[in-house]
């Protein structure tokens, strides 16, 4: 099955690992997955006055993500949680038309740290379930993408540890099954 995927990354930072896992999903997957990555770093700030009328950037990010057959968010951990940018494309996604209900999710996240972002992996999967998100997330138990010790696992602007590319193989199978299951 060949499936449309778009990628948001919670990371702004120009040699960020988490984008540096996004380009490496993108490539590894590509003769079985289109993936996009979407820019969120452009949206402008949440504010509810404008939701029935969005910003054109932020409509062409709801159609982008209504259109995709499932979507890959890969996140670094600010303080425990996700980063302001992410929390703030997924706050214009949850209203009006509320393109994430019932899309599948796949997450993962890259960090320096020993915990590879699992605060805010578990933080991510409670908001994706919010009334206004209801997002069918990939679920856990074997499917937790948690790159700690970044520095050591990445190289080129890849990831290139043998280790969690092979574990990513596993988590893409399943997260492809996963968007043909009803
Ligand atoms: C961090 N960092 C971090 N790391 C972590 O594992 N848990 C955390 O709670 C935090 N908190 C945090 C807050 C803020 C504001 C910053 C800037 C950083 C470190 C973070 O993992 C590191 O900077 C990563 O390299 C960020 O991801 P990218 O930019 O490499 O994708």
């Amino acid at each position: 099955m060949y499936v449309r995927v778009a990628i948001l990354v919670g990371s702004l930072r120009a040699d960020s690992f988490n984008m540096q896992l996004a380009r490496t999903i993108c490539e590894r997957y590509r003769d079985r997955m289109e993936a996009e990555i979407l820019d969120i770093g452009t949206l402008p700030h949440f504010d509810q006055d404008a939701e029935q009328d969005p910003p054109p950037a932020v409509a062409d990010f709801k159609r982008r993500i209504r259109e995709a057959d499932g979507v890959i968010i890969v996140t670094p951990e600010y303080n425990w949680s996700v980063p302001g940018v992410l929390k703030n494309a997924l706050d214009w996604a949850s209203r009006v038309d509320k393109v994430f209900i019932g899309k599948p999710v796949m997450i993962a996240g890259a960090t320096p740290g020993m915990l590879g972002t699992v605060r805010a992996q578990l933080h991510l999967r409670e908001i994706l379930s919010s009334p206004g998100l209801q997002a069918r997330v990939l679920p856990p138990g074997g499917n937790e993408v948690l790159v700690s010790l970044a520095p050591q696992k990445f190289a080129g602007g890849r990831l290139v540890d043998e280790a969690t590319l092979s574990f990513l193989d596993g988590v893409v199978d399943k997260f492809i099954a996963f968007i043909a299951s009803p």
